[in-house]
């Protein structure tokens, strides 16, 4: 029985990936940092209950970060915890810049030193593009990182560090970029999940209004589900090495409004508003990746289309609002 420790357990992506593993008979760990309203913590993981070990530790708190990896002693890690807001990046640089810079760096130096012969993935992202595009309009592992955000910036320096461990230490560490993905467990305030609930909320006759920031920006997106299997083809891929995941379709924050709205018998034009609060003081405008390679050699491929990734979001809000 395999064992795989992640962090950011109790998020989106942590939960989707523990489900995956399970299914595949992995023994799961996964760390947990305290909350003040405990209930809701782990709201994601619900029905895993008694499958999974947790453990409380922080990735800016190295003791409790070594006293689970003398514990564990796990074969695969996987490091997905991070402030993963970019908006609220420029409102807490510091504790963004923190967790997801040092934190990657911490866990590398943990990892090196009490289980070297385990593989370690890290969740790197689009976002370290920043707005460089290549001539054909997508971004792919040769295209100049240029980040735009706190958030970008830390990724770039957490995406760097794996590859210095790498060749440095002989570690078998990877990255993935993965580009945008979505679910109904995502949190509400990335836009998806914020158009989906309010679009909802709206047609149930419980809200006027939905108020946004930009909407010409493009985004290429995905369902987490499907990308939780790419981070585990890309962890167990012979040779360590980074990957894109990514659709290589993209759409603009005002069609993700219309086709949801539409989904619902709305216009958006009727109902979504600018505000300015939502805007960030710089802007990604525009993201398509190319995941050719990946698919070529890994044989990953996607399930969900945007449509049916969409269609789930907004069965959940309209069973639950
Ligand atoms: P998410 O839902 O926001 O989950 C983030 C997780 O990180 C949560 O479990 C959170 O714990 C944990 N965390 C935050 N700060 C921490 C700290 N200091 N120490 C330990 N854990 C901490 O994000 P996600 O969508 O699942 O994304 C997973 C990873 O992929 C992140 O690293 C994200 O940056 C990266 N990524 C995501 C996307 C995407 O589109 N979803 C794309 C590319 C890369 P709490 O529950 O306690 O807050
Ligand atoms: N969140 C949010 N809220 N975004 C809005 C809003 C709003 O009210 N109105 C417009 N947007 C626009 C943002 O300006 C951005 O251009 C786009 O919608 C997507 O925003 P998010 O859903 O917050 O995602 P993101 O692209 O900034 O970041 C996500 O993807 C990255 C990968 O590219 C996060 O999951 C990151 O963790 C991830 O690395």
């Amino acid at each position: 029985m395999k064992r795989a420790l992640i962090t950011g357990i109790t998020g989106q992506d942590g939960s989707y990936l523990t489900e995956y593993l399970l299914s595949m008979d992995y023994e799961v760990h996964g760390i947990m940092r305290r909350h003040s309203v405990a209930e809701n913590q782990n709201s994601r993981l619900y029905e895993l209950n008694g499958h999974i070990k947790t453990y409380y530790g922080d990735l800016l708190d190295y003791p409790s970060l070594v006293r689970i990896f003398q514990k564990v002693q796990p074969d695969e890690i996987y490091n997905l915890g991070a402030m993963s807001h970019v908006r609220i990046s420029y409102d807490i640089p510091s504790f963004t810049i923190q967790t997801n810079a040092l934190g990657v760096l911490n866990m590398l130096e943990i990892y090196r030193t009490l289980s070297p012969h385990a593989k370690f993935y890290q969740a790197s992202s689009s976002e370290m593009f920043g707005n460089s595009v290549d001539d054909d309009n997508m971004q792919r592992l040769t295209t100049p990182m240029n980040p735009v955000s706190p958030y970008g910036c830390a990724k770039v320096m957490g995406y760097n560090l794996v590859r210095h461990y790498r060749h440095a230490y002989k570690l078998h560490a990877c990255n993935g970029i993965l580009f945008n993905h979505e679910s109904p467990r995502r949190g509400s305030n990335f836009v998806t999940n914020k158009v989906v609930k309010g679009a909802v909320a709206i047609k149930k006759g419980l809200q006027d209004k939905l108020e946004l920031g930009n909407m010409d920006s493009y985004r290429d997106w995905g369902h987490s589900k499907d990308y939780v299997r790419a981070m585990h083809l890309i962890l167990n891929h012979n040779i360590p090495d980074e990957f894109v995941v990514a659709t290589g379709i993209t759409h603009s924050v005002r069609d993700l409004c219309h086709i949801v709205f539409e989904k619902l018998g709305l216009n958006y034009l009727d109902y979504v508003v600018q505000n300015p609060k939502y805007m960030r003081p710089e802007e990604l405008k525009y993201l398509k990746g190319d995941a050719s390679r990946t698919r070529e050699v890994l044989g990953w491929r996607p399930e969900y289309t945007f449509e049916t990734m969409l269609e789930e979001m907004i069965e959940r809000w309209m069973k639950e609002i």
